[in-house]
């Protein structure tokens, strides 16, 4: 390998110890190397590399020294056990997903680059090799990092996928990658939470694309639903036992968790429901019955999944109101004067999606609220297709309602949260009568507990809450922030990709999308591109996604719909792509 054009620091003077030095380093003891020395070993040998996986390269011009979470390959939870070297494969490498890796990157095309060893890669290598012999506990030790960057730089259908020119009218679509550097995002050791991931379909690895319909859930979630029956497991509220005790604070915890993840100010302001369509309907039969009357409007969008339009076409024609519909663009995105033009003192209620299930468009919500506000609407945001992607700041966003699912959220089924304002909770009438809401019934007069009691009629889910809980808590452990830019670097490179197919043609390409990657592809019905994809082990939904209008809107009754989490990866898209891709060529 020839390195003489390229920036690779003098491993001799960079304090990489060599295997002579081990001994004093040591202090003549046995020397184990330890996690930071491993760290900075990878980083500073990284550092030769040309492109982006050196940015942190001094001699690429790194302006402040790196911190831990700086590094290409930090330790992630400060765990030093958790790198522990007696555990092959702890951390796995993120080259192909950091933010600065992308289509196109530099690294990724960097010409005459030979990957088969890196400067200073022989010495790391014999270092563990020795140290393994004197610790037969660390046989198991990888240089993990080396080895996944030579798969990738080696692979060449990664390359030839690189260099598409549709990768430029992704990018153009869906718009530029953020080149801020940041922590990588550790894929494959997340991969590992999900058990279902490991499943073989018809004989090949499982990849779930179908997260728009339901995620799958990390085994924190699973545990905790087992802890809570093996420990837990009582009605809440009404006891006086311990065990009642324990559920109580369990489900009262899960809200409270909510209301940190939504960032509402109180937990009084959290509901448990059933899920999104749950909530919909409670709005409707609650504040709609109570508010909305003869020639009121009710305004949604054509993005609306059929959960934000029934119940409002229920209330209509129960009140005599209006439903009113804002229209989007050919990309799916809304049409905000048009939408604004639907806005007047007639409208009681605006109700619209913050993501769309069909095309993944990112609707301005912030932006449409405070619109809707300015006419003295209140406003609902389904934050069903959201809320696993994206912040959902109840506060910022100014929404009198936010509603979503546990289950597209990692948690389990049948549970799901109702956010609303307080003074608008307070003056909502239950929807349901039953035990549990009540504060006193006479046979003449009952009284009712104020919100959220007053709406959570009966026996609820109290496990699943419990299990939204805690999918929240590992939602927050990865940080949604890191989920947001690494499922928008996987967006990008399969918008890239199933692009270029020819004869596909990409439903929703508005510049704000996120996770959902509908399609048609000609010559086949919606229904053969599933089923060739399930052969494969690839699990998408195709149909109408329970959102007919705005599959219409585009003269289509379905499509085929990839949709992404965080635990989807680069090479998940390549199967999908080849698949389609041979589809296309019949
Ligand atoms: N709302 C779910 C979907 O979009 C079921 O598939």
């Amino acid at each position: 390998m020839s390195t003489s054009n390229l920036n690779i620091p003098d491993i001799s003077s960079a304090n990489i110890p060599v295997q002579g030095d081990i001994a004093a380093l040591a202090g003549g003891q046995n020397f184990v190397p330890d996690v930071a020395m491993i760290e900075r070993l990878a980083n500073e040998l990284f550092a030769g590399v040309p492109g982006k996986l050196a940015a942190y390269s001094p001699s690429l011009g790194s302006a402040t020294p790196p911190r831990n979470n700086d590094l290409a390959f930090p330790l992630t939870g400060g765990d030093p056990l958790d790198l522990h070297l007696d555990t092959p494969h702890t951390h796995s490498p993120q080259l192909p997903v950091t933010s600065d890796w992308a289509p196109g990157a530099d690294f990724a095309l960097a010409p005459n680059l030979d990957a088969s060893s890196y400067p200073g890669e022989d010495v790391l290598r014999d270092l563990l090799k020795d140290n393994a012999k004197e610790h037969p506990k660390m046989t198991g030790a990888t240089l993990y990092f080396l080895d996944e960057a030579a798969r990738f730089n080696r692979n060449p259908s990664q390359a030839s996928i690189l260099q598409t020119a549709s990768v430029s009218q992704a990018k153009a679509a869906v718009g530029q990658i953020p080149t801020s550097a940041h922590p990588p995002f550790d894929v494959l050791s997340v991969r590992r939470d999900f058990p279902i991931l490991k499943e073989l379909v018809n004989g090949r690895p499982l990849a779930w694309l179908d997260n728009a319909a339901t995620t799958q859930k990390p085994q924190s979630v699973i545990d905790r639903l087992s802890y809570f029956y093996e420990h837990e497991n009582s009605n809440i509220h009404r006891a006086a036992h311990e065990i009642a005790a324990r559920a109580t604070d369990a489900y009262e915890g899960a809200r409270d968790k909510i209301a940190d993840f939504i960032n509402a100010s109180s937990n009084k302001e959290i509901v448990f429901v059933r899920g999104t369509t749950e909530a919909i309907n409670l709005v409707a039969k609650s504040w709609g019955k109570k508010h909305i009357g003869k020639d009121d409007e009710i305004l949604i969008t054509h993005l609306e999944h059929h959960a934000n339009i029934v119940p409002w076409q229920m209330l209509c024609a129960e009140t005599g109101a209006k439903l009113k519909v804002a229209p989007v663009d050919e990309d799916g995105q809304i049409l905000l004067e048009e939408y604004e033009r639907l806005l007047n003192s007639k409208t009681k209620l605006v109700s619209f999606t913050q993501v769309s299930n069909a095309l993944g468009t990112v609707t301005p919500a912030k932006q449409m609220i405070e619109m809707a506000h300015r006419y003295g609407a209140r406003v609902l945001l389904d934050g069903a297709q959201s809320v696993s992607h994206m912040h959902a700041d109840v506060q910022y966003l100014d929404c009198d309602f936010f509603v979503f699912s546990g289950h597209k959220v990692f948690a389990p089924t049948g549970i799901g949260a109702l956010y609303g304002k307080p003074e608008v909770l307070e003056e909502m009438p239950p929807w349901q009568g039953g035990g549990n809401m009540i504060e006193d019934v006479t046979f003449e007069k009952t009284r009712y507990h104020p919100a959220p009691s007053k709406f959570e009629a009966g026996t609820g889910n109290i496990a699943d809450a419990v299990g939204l809980g805690a999918a929240i808590d590992y939602v927050q452990k990865l940080g949604i922030d890191n989920i947001n830019r690494y499922e928008h670097e996987l967006l990008v490179y399969a918008m890239g990709a199933l692009g270029s197919i020819p004869g596909l043609r990409l439903v929703g390409t508005a510049k704000e999308k996120t996770s959902v990657l509908s399609f048609v592809l000609d010559g086949f019905q919606t229904s053969e591109v599933g089923e060739a994809l399930n052969k494969e082990g690839i699990a998408v939904r195709t149909g109408h996604h329970c959102a007919q209008p705005i599959l219409r809107r585009f003269g289509l009754e379905a499509t085929v719909r990839p949709s992404l989490a965080f635990y989807n990866t680069h090479e998940e898209i390549d199967r999908l792509v080849s698949v389609v891709r041979q589809l296309s060529r019949k």
